[in-house]
């Protein structure tokens, strides 16, 4: 199955699909679930992921 990477409208990017997650190190990072979603507005505090901070700061996007 093909990995797919769709972003959501005003959010984060939705990824479906096996993936490998690294931090800046390479570290493995836990993926939480699938799909997982990857902040892309910069104000998540749990990045990469998103924590739904873009609904606090009115991401558009
Ligand atoms: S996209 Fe959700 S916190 Fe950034």
């Amino acid at each position: 199955m093909a990995t797919t990477v769709t972003p959501v409208s005003n959010g984060p990017l939705m990824v479906e699909g096996e993936v490998e997650i690294v931090d800046a190190q390479g570290k493995q990072l836990p993926a939480k679930g699938d799909p997982i979603y990857l902040c892309r507005c910069g104000a998540s505090g749990a990045k990469p992921f998103c924590d739904g901070s873009h609904k606090k700061i009115g991401f558009q996007g």
